[in-house]
């Protein structure tokens, strides 16, 4: 049986260093290593992974810079080595069968199902404005899920209870209409991920503003990482080892650097190796958001084989229905 893996990624801006070593990085080796090249029936893996573009716009409501975000996000997953052929790559909103799936899922989810969401409960607690689309936001990810038969859905612990969400969908309809028409996805949540240290020693976080952008010019690199926290002790005092420009030199290089060292030499060095692993994916980076026609085209093929996975499942769903 052909083994299904699939993920998605909101597009929320450009990711930080932290977001790269803890879930880009990780999440592209395996895909690349995992799977075999993409062909429809004789392989026995298969793997999708797409930008959710109408995820996003429970908050971005400005077209332009939805456009911007799904294009940013579309070139860093390229540039940080996503292969096409060996992973279905699309956006979300170029497969209609997803929405269509996601409309009829709607009448299968217990409302108190959704009450319990914790993004909506913490939209709620917090005063924020809550829109149905917030609301339904896990059906439409169980929808993206169920869709393809997926059978693991990768993720950070965070969209845990979205995929279990998807299971409960998946088995209300299943026993609801009394046939195994949907597949029930098992989570794959990422277990020690590295927590990497954000400019003011706390976890790298956007909400902290202490982050290093993944990709941006080599002047606002550096100005970042002189703008990490050091105390005043003298150059060849020995640092403390799990500072965290060691502890970032750390996760870069592979190796350690001598704690006797001026914080600034220890910034400069720790700015080389960081560049050095960033350069090529920038440089790719760049050229994808220069030639954002090779990109679009990458996805609209993407698409298209998405499209012939979920127009199957929702033959049988509508079937399964009476529709
Ligand atoms: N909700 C996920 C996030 O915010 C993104 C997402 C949408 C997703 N649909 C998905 C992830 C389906 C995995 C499977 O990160």
């Amino acid at each position: 049986m052909k083994q299904v893996v699939l993920t998605g990624v909101k597009p929320t801006g450009m990711p930080h260093i932290g977001n790269y070593l803890g879930a880009i990085r990780p999440a592209i080796e395996s895909a690349n290593k995992g799977s075999q090249p993409f062909v429809f029936d004789n392989t026995d893996a298969a793997s999708f992974f797409f930008i959710a573009d109408y995820h996003a716009l429970t908050t971005v409501k400005c077209a332009k810079e939805l456009r911007r975000l799904t294009q940013e996000i579309a070139c860093v997953w390229l540039a940080c080595g996503l292969d096409p052929k060996k992973t279905v790559f699309y956006r979300q909103s170029d497969v209609p069968e997803i929405f269509e799936l996601s409309v009829i899922l709607g009448n299968y989810t217990a409302k108190g199902l959704l009450d319990r969401a914790h993004a909506f409960k913490d939209a709620c607690q917090a005063g924020r404005d809550v829109n149905i689309g917030l609301y339904t936001y896990p059906v439409l990810m169980s929808a993206d899920i169920l869709a393809f038969g997926t059978n693991f859905v990768p993720a950070g612990k965070d969209q845990q209870q979205h995929i279990e969400i998807a299971q409960d969908i998946a088995q209300a309809f299943n026993a609801a209409c009394g046939l195994q028409v949907l597949v029930v996805p098992m989570p794959r949540i990422a277990k020690d991920v590295a927590i990497i240290p954000g400019l003011d020693g706390r976890k790298m976080s956007k909400s902290y503003g202490n982050v290093i952008p993944l990709f941006c010019d080599e002047a606002e690199l550096l100005r970042c990482i002189k703008r990490i926290t050091t105390d005043s002790s003298a150059p060849d005092a020995p640092k403390p080892k799990d500072h965290l420009i060691f502890q970032l030199y750390k996760h870069f290089s592979g190796k350690d650097m001598d704690t006797r060292i001026g914080w600034g030499d220890a910034k400069q060095k720790l700015f080389e190796v960081i560049n050095a692993a960033l350069k090529p994916m920038r440089d790719k980076y760049n050229y994808y958001m220069e030639n954002y026609g090779e990109v679009e085209k990458i996805l609209t093929e993407g698409a298209a084989r998405a499209r012939v996975a979920a127009r199957g499942t929702l033959e049988r769903v509508r079937k399964a229905i009476g529709v």
